[in-house]
């Protein structure tokens, strides 16, 4: 029996909602009207307080992941804790998340509410600020879809089980990722963030007397540098330690080295799963770039609230 146009363009329409439900609403240039200065305003925050404070860019890329893991790309990460309610920044695994990070946000939110007020959200402001920091210390340029709503809740009972530790297996990490739709290698590649950015002596001291697969030479280094650890809890050292300040593949190729900082870094090298792409990574930076910037557009997605779903906040670290 024929369809009819009107019916099957209706069909066709409903159909499509289903495929793409919590998208269907994003788009590339969702504030081309609505805040035609959200573009501009992003690139300026995040160059100044990148010359600023360069420690910026890792701070950032790091807080996005934290957020999206964690029930999705949704600003919850950015909420304060109130006498009723511990939001999620203050499960134990968030805290050492640095407050640039978060002062970022917080100026461009400021100055996109002088420009277009209650407009945009603080979640894509956290998204597309991460995508212009990567770019901004040598990373891929990546497209990033606007239109995320924030979420109304918070809380830090969300957040354990939903992020990697160093400690954990490489299975129990693959295992992490998978649950939420990563495969290995989108897992790998999105590890490569550790090309900039520092972790804290407590994340890795441990290893350092035991760990086989350090090179030798930088373990005792490690030793020295994180010496005074008890004292100094502040204490940190570069992920990877021959090119910190700029995203390149070298993080990969320090692995085989012996040059990884954490335990699950030299897990990625030695977990037959991970290794393949490590190797890949390592000797390729294009398809490192290629593969980081497809999945890190895949994450800017990951469980993303729009329409009724959430909110524009007007302070992006309290709910409305
Ligand atoms: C695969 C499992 C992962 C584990 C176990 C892990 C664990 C850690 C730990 C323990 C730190 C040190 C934090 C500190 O001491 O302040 C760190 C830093 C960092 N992580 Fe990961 N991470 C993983 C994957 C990722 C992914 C997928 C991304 C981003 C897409 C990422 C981005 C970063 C960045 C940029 C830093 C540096 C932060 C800074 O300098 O403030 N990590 N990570």
């Amino acid at each position: 029996m024929a369809m009819a146009k009107g019916q099957l363009f209706l069909v066709l329409i409903s159909f499509s909602s289903l495929v793409y439900p919590s998208q269907s609403r994003l788009s590339y240039n969702y504030y081309s009207k609505s805040c035609p200065s959200f573009d501009k305003i992003i690139q300026e925050t995040v160059t100044n307080k990148q010359i600023t404070s360069p420690s910026t860019a890792a701070g950032t890329v790091r807080l996005f992941f934290h957020d999206c893991l964690v029930n999705g790309c949704d600003a919850s990460i950015l909420v304060s804790s109130t006498p009723f309610n511990s939001a999620e920044r203050d499960a134990d695994i968030n805290l050492s998340l640095p407050g640039d990070a978060f002062d970022l946000v917080t100026r461009a939110k400021t100055a996109l509410e002088l420009s277009c007020p209650n407009t945009v959200s603080c979640a894509d402001i956290l998204a597309a600020a991460t995508r212009d920091l990567v770019t901004m210390v040598g990373g891929p340029y990546y497209n990033v879809l606007l239109g995320r709503k924030d979420y109304r809740i918070s809380k830090s009972s969300y957040v354990e089980g939903n992020l990697p530790r160093p400690t954990m297996p490489m299975s129990k990490i693959i295992s992490m990722f998978a649950a939420k739709g990563f495969s290995v290698q989108e897992m790998v590649a999105l590890s490569g963030a550790h090309t900039i950015g520092f972790s804290h002596c407590k994340e890795f001291k441990s290893n350092l007397y035991n760990d086989t697969h350090y090179n030798q030479r930088f373990a005792k280094a490690l030793q020295n540098a994180c010496a005074d650890y008890p004292k100094n809890p502040t204490l940190s050292v570069f992920n990877d330690i021959m090119t910190p300040n700029k995203f390149d593949n070298v993080f990969f190729d320090n692995l085989g080295k012996g040059l990884g900082l954490l335990e699950s870094d030299h897990g990625l090298y030695n977990d037959p799963m991970t290794n393949p792409f490590v190797k890949i990574y390592a000797k390729d930076e294009n398809r490192f770039f290629k593969d980081f910037a497809r999945a890190m557009e895949k994450l800017s997605v990951y469980g993303i609230k729009t329409g009724r779903r959430g909110e524009i906040r007007h302070r992006c670290d309290a709910i409305n």
